[in-house]
């Protein structure tokens, strides 16, 4: 394929990247970013910077010279942190030789699906969902099928007949985001129970994607596959340091997998990053070990935001929505509206606020708007306002 790049010259490059699909949020982005005073709720991180105690531990690494090449599978003592970390969370032994450090959950996304789909291959992804499930798995050369969730009075919900019925011969893999960005919905156990019974029954692959696990507005942690699987299934977690410990910039995060794919996972890694940096590497586990109470912090902060949102929403009959279970995400609809990226650019007019538009999430989002609130109490309260101002004079 000949792909026509800016300047008229064609190069030939591969379909797969050709086919590598835009951001949905870039256009909205670029049109309101310069604007004085905007709100930027469209990214999907809060405004606080890493806490200073998890900098310093990357900053103590470089100067004590730590700038070599290392382990492709991560620091011993990071995989043993991590390991610990989530045998304590979820309450069930987690082996350190299941660890793999990554950069950045993308990087583990990547992994997974590298090891799991390629050319001629189907990837089952409910919808509304994080647009790079389906740009990873467009740019391995397997085909995404996006299945649209239902929404109902309690939020979005699996729909598993369509999930079932989406599955061909082709199929190698389900992606289950759960806390999902962008609906704040969280699988039920028994959810959780159904999609691995349909994995299980087809020979297929989970990919897990549980980031936003710690952000739960009921209980301490969402419901993980951890409470439903056994050793034997073919389960791959990912995971990051992004949002836990306000780490987007860093690119920290793990592939959780069968030991027995250990050395397949380190050659995967060694031929894309060849290792995550020895300083950053520090700083992860410092964030593992002594963050919790920066996390506490990030969920009341969130909690509080919530609150605020649905209280200022619920004001509003046009606007529709269903309380977020979980993540830091509010994913509304305004009745009668439904060319969303249309009115993302008024609202940037008129109220200020940057929005992501739903379609970036897939054609399941079309009409709607996600909201990160993940923010100062007071820019979310001043949002909110200016929301409901422009959803009156529509
Ligand atoms: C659902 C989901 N998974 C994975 C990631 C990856 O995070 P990162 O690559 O920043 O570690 C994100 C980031 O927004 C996300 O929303």
């Amino acid at each position: 394929m000949l792909a026509n790049l800016p300047g008229g010259a064609a190069f030939p490059i591969r379909p797969n990247a050709a086919a590598a699909p835009a951001s949905g949020i870039v256009e909205v982005f670029d049109y309101g970013r310069n604007r004085p005073g905007l709100l930027p709720l469209w990214v999907g991180e809060g405004d606080r910077p890493t806490p200073p105690f998890i900098a310093e531990a990357a900053l103590a690494s470089l100067r004590d010279g730590e700038t070599f090449y290392t382990y492709q599978a991560g620091l011993p003592s990071l995989r043993a942190a991590i390991a610990e970390y989530l045998s304590r969370l979820y309450a069930v032994p987690v082996a350190d030789e299941r660890i793999y450090v990554t950069g950045g959950g993308m990087h583990a996304l990547q992994i997974a699906v590298t090891l799991t789909a390629g050319a001629g291959d189907e990837v089952i992804i409910p919808t509304p969902a994080w647009p790079n499930f389906v740009g990873a798995v467009t740019v391995s050369g397997a085909v995404p099928r996006e299945v649209a969730m239902r929404f109902g009075p309690g939020g979005f919900a699996p729909d598993l007949e369509a999930l079932a019925a989406a599955v061909t011969p082709r199929t190698r893999a389900v992606v289950v985001n759960s806390p999902s960005n962008p609906t704040g919905w969280v699988a039920t156990p028994a959810d959780l129970a159904a999609i691995l019974d349909l994995a299980r029954r087809h020979g297929l692959w989970i990919i897990a994607d549980e980031i936003y696990g710690r952000f739960v507005y009921d209980g301490v942690r969402a419901p993980s596959f951890r409470d439903v699987m056994a050793a034997e299934d073919c389960i791959l977690f990912v995971q990051t340091l992004s949002k836990n410990w306000a780490m987007t910039g860093w690119r920290v995060g793990w592939i959780e997998a069968p030991p027995v794919l250990g050395p397949t996972i380190v050659n995967l890694i060694q031929y894309s990053s060849s290792g995550t940096a020895v300083f950053l590497q520090r700083a992860a586990e410092a964030a593992i070990r002594g963050g919790e109470s920066f996390i506490a912090e990030q969920l009341a902060r969130a909690r509080e935001n919530r609150a605020i949102l649905l209280d200022a929403f619920s004001r509003e009959n046009r606007l529709r929505f269903a309380p977020p279970d979980g993540a830091f995400y509010l994913f509304f609809g305004v009745e009668g509206i439904a060319d969303s990226r249309a009115l993302a650019f008024r609202i940037i007019d008129e109220a200020n606020v940057g929005l992501a538009p739903g379609t970036a999430f897939g054609a399941a989002g079309q009409g709607a708007f996600r909201l990160c609130y993940l923010r100062g109490t007071a820019d979310i309260a001043e949002a909110a306002g200016h929301l409901v101002d422009v959803v009156r004079r529509l």
